[in-house]
C-alpha cells in the first residue's frame, strides 16, 4: 500500500517538478553538487539539472549514465532505444543516475527505500515478500536482510510524508518498514518482531496486518487487492436483468413487425385485387367478343342483337359473382332481379365490367341527354 501512495504523492511531485524544470539547467550548464538533496515532503531527490542530466563533480550538467526505472521520468522526446541503459544483476543505478554500481552488502549505505541496491541474501528467495525487494530492505540509508525472526531485535524506519485531503488539507501519512521476516512486523515500542494480525483484529498501522490495511475502526480490513465476492442473489439479478432486457426487446420487435407485416398483407391484397379486376375485365372483354363473333348457326339476326343484351342469351361477367374479381362482387342485399328493365341490367352490367360508376340518375343524364358535339361533323 505505501507504494501506491507513494507513487500517488510522486505523481503529485512530479507536476511541481514539471514547474521547475525550465528553471533546471540543460547539458553542459553549472550546477552546484551541494544543492542536490532529497525533496522533504516526498523524498524525491532534487538537483539543479533537468531530469535527463546529473550535477557532475566539475560542476556542469552531464548526461545521465543509467536508469533505474523501465520508462523514465524526462524523457517523453526520447526513443525506447535512446534511453540510458538499466543496470545488469548486481548493480544498481543510483538516484543521480550517473553510473552503474554495485550491489551493498549488509551495513553498506543505500539511499532513501532503494531496497535494490542491496546484495541478495543467499536464501533470498525464503525472505522475498510483498515488503522488500528480493529479501533486502533499505532502512536509515542502511542494507538489512528481511530475516529478524520472532521476538528478536529488529529496527524500523518510520517515514512521515505529506498527504492531502480532497480539501486541500494536509496531513502526515506514514510508512513504517522494518526488517522482520515475511509474517512479521517490527513493534514500534518494543522493538521486537511480532507476528502480524488476522482481519477484524486491532491495529494501529497497515503494517501490523497481513491484508496490509488497518481501516478506520482500527481494525484490520481487507486487502487493497481483494477480489469482490458478489451474493448469489446478484448473479440471480443480473441474469434476470438480462432476461428481461433481451425478452424485451423481442417482444418490441416481434410487436414492431406484426404491424409492419400487416401492412404489407394489406397493400399486397390490394394489389392482387387490383391485378385480378384487371385481368378479369380483360377476359371479359375478350369473351364478349368471341361470343358475338362465333353465335350458333342458324342464329336470326334478332337473337344475336339481343344476346348483346340479355343475360341468358350470352356470356357476361355480371351474371356470374364467382367470376368476379372479389373487391367487384356484388354484396347479397344489392342483388337484382328478373324484374328489371333489361336497359338497366345492361348498364348495370357494363358498370361491372367497365369499373363505371353506378349511379342510375346522373348515368341517364350522361347516356341519354349527352349534348351533340356542337358544330361537329354535319357539314
Ligand atoms: C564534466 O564531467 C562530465 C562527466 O564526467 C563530462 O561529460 C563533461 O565533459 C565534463 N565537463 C567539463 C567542462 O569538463
Ligand atoms: C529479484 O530476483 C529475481 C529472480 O532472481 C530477479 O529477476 C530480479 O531482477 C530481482 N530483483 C532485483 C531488484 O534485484
Ligand atoms: C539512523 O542511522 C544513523 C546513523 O547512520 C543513527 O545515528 C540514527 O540513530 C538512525 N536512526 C534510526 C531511527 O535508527
Ligand atoms: C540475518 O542476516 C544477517 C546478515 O547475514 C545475519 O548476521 C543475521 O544473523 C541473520 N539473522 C537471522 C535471524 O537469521
Amino acid at each position: 500500500m505505501w507504494s501506491i501512495s507513494r507513487a500517488t504523492i510522486l505523481s503529485l511531485s512530479t507536476i511541481s517538478l514539471l514547474c521547475l524544470v525550465s528553471a533546471k539547467s540543460g547539458f553542459g550548464e553549472a550546477c552546484d553538487q551541494s544543492n542536490t538533496h532529497l525533496d522533504t515532503n516526498t523524498y524525491n531527490l532534487v538537483t539543479d539539472c533537468d531530469p535527463t542530466t546529473y550535477c557532475a563533480s566539475n560542476g556542469t550538467c552531464a548526461y545521465k549514465g543509467c536508469r533505474k526505472d523501465i520508462y523514465p521520468f524526462g524523457y517523453a522526446d526520447y526513443a525506447f532505444d535512446q534511453l540510458p541503459p538499466m543496470c545488469p544483476m548486481g548493480q544498481f543505478c543510483p538516484d543521480e543516475g550517473d553510473q552503474c554500481m554495485p550491489q551493498q552488502p549488509v551495513g553498506g549505505s543505500c539511499q532513501k527505500d532503494r531496497d535494490n541496491e542491496c546484495a541478495l541474501a543467499d536464501d533470498y528467495k525464503n525472505l522475498a515478500g510483498f515488503l522488500n525487494t528480493n529479501g533486502s530492505i533499505c532502512l536509515n540509508f542502511t542494507c538489512y536482510y528481511a530475516n529478524v525472526t520472532l521476538g528478536q531485535t529488529c529496527i524500523t524506519d518510520n517515514t512521515a510524508y505529506t498527504a492531502y485531503l480532497d480539501s486541500g488539507a494536509a496531513y502526515a501519512f506514514i510508512v513504517s518498514r522494518d526488517n522482520c521476516a515475511n509474517g512479521m512486523y517490527c513493534d514500534g515500542t518494543a522493538l521486537q518482531c511480532m507476528k502480524m494480525k488476522r482481519r477484524g483484529e486491532a491495529c494501529s498501522g497497515n503494517k501490523e496486518c497481513l491484508t496490509y490495511n488497518c481501516d478506520e475502526n482500527a481494525k484490520c480490513g481487507k486487502a487493497a487487492d481483494e477480489p469482490i465476492h458478489p451474493g448469489a442473489w446478484q448473479y440471480v439479478l443480473v441474469a434476470l436483468g438480462i432476461v428481461i432486457l433481451v425478452g424485451g426487446v423481442m417482444t418490441g420487435l416481434w410487436f414492431f413487425h406484426r404491424r409492419s407485416r400487416k401492412e404489407n398483407q394489406i397493400r399486397l391484397e390490394q394489389y392482387y385485387n387490383e391485378q385480378i379486376a384487371y385481368r378479369q375485365s380483360i377476359m371479359s372483354m375478350s369473351h364478349a367478343k368471341n361470343s358475338l363473333l362465333s353465335l350458333p348457326p342458324n342464329t336470326s339476326q334478332d337473337v344475336a342483337r339481343s344476346s348483346l343484351y340479355r343475360d341468358d342469351s350470352g356470356w357476361t361477367s355480371a351474371t356470374n359473382d364467382a367470376l368476379l374479381p372479389p373487391n367487384m362482387r356484388r354484396d347479397s342485399s344489392s342483388g337484382w332481379s328478373d324484374g328489371d328493365a333489361p336497359r338497366d341490367r345492361m348498364q348495370r352490367a357494363d358498370s361491372e365490367v367497365l369499373l363505371m360508376p353506378n349511379d342510375a340518375s346522373n348515368r341517364d343524364s350522361r347516356y341519354m341527354d349527352a349534348p351533340e358535339p356542337r358544330g361537329g361533323y354535319r357539314g
